[in-house]
């Protein structure tokens, strides 16, 4: 039985992507649709890169907690709150060692909900195949995470964000996740790519999973730019500064639906909600 539904949304683009996830996440509250909500924030800044202030807006628009990617450290501002034991936003987990911020974030809860709920944490790892960011083996990264986690907290479980551009090695991590932590592995989604993929799925009975949840913004250009400027560039090698997109603006990702008991995932869903005007 389904006790407990998490949405998952993709990365916030910019100030409209906020206002799309805000809007998002307030309708899907109010309407008693979600119990927690998580959010890839990680171009929330000007398109690239997440500040204090813009982890304060997310937050405060009913992120429960807050993930990130290749863009991590883009305003180094940011660091001590990745840092920050409590605050549930954090680094991906396959940098260097000595990289700031924390491997996992505990999934902020109520009082109430932490009665209800077991703990959730959730743990981003960077893909290895056309990706800018140098990363180190994202399977590796995730056992130790998960380990960790478990560790812990023994009723944990845990949501895996694979950052990555290639499909291909995001369905080999939720195999590995299917195959290796059943039963502690609930969700994996993917990020990166800023546009939703068709393959919601519930994955040999155990996990729910997404090759990519898309993105919060303005869908009318290109995964969150403006068009004109990324055509002078992609055409003519202009180095026009790239400006965040503002039209057709939406907030995609997912809900799942979790039976803690059974410690399994059993619906999933893709969602896509336009903001009004
Ligand atoms: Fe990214
Ligand atoms: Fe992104």
């Amino acid at each position: 039985m389904v006790e407990l539904r998490i949405a998952c949304f993709g990365d916030v683009v910019g100030a409209p992507g906020l206002r799309a996830f805000a809007y998002a996440a307030k309708l899907l509250r109010e309407a008693g649709r979600v119990d927690l909500i998580i959010v890839n924030g990680e171009n929330s800044k000007n398109g690239s890169g997440i500040s204090p202030e813009t982890l304060k807006e997310l937050r405060r628009a009913g992120g429960d907690a807050i993930t990130l990617g290749d863009h991590c450290f883009k305003d180094r501002k940011v660091c001590d709150d990745l840092d920050d034991p409590i605050k549930p936003v954090a680094r991906p987990a396959n940098l260097s060692t000595g990289a700031r911020g924390k491997h996992f974030s505990r999934v902020s809860m109520s009082s109430e909900q932490m009665e209800r709920f077991p703990p959730i944490f959730v743990v981003t790892v960077l893909g290895r195949l056309f990706m800018p960011l140098p990363a180190n083996d994202p399977f590796e990264a995730v056992d130790r995470e998960v380990a960790a986690i478990a560790a812990l907290e023994p009723r944990a479980l845990v949501i895996v964000e694979v950052h990555a551009e290639a499909t291909s090695e995001k369905q080999a991590i939720v195999w590995h996740c299917a195959r290796k932590w059943a039963e502690r592995v609930v969700v994996v989604f993917g990020t990166h790519t800023h546009v939703q993929t068709a393959d919601a799925r519930i994955v040999d009975g155990v996990l729910a999973a997404v090759s990519d949840l898309g993105m919060c913004g303005g869908h009318r250009g290109v995964i969150g730019r403006k068009i004109g400027p990324v055509l002078e560039m992609m055409t003519n090698q202009n180095p026009f500064p790239y400006e965040v997109a503002d039209e057709d603006v939406k907030a995609t990702g997912i809900i799942v639906g979790i039976d803690t008991a059974a410690r399994r995932a059993e619906t999933i869903e893709l969602v896509s909600i336009a903001q009004p005007g």
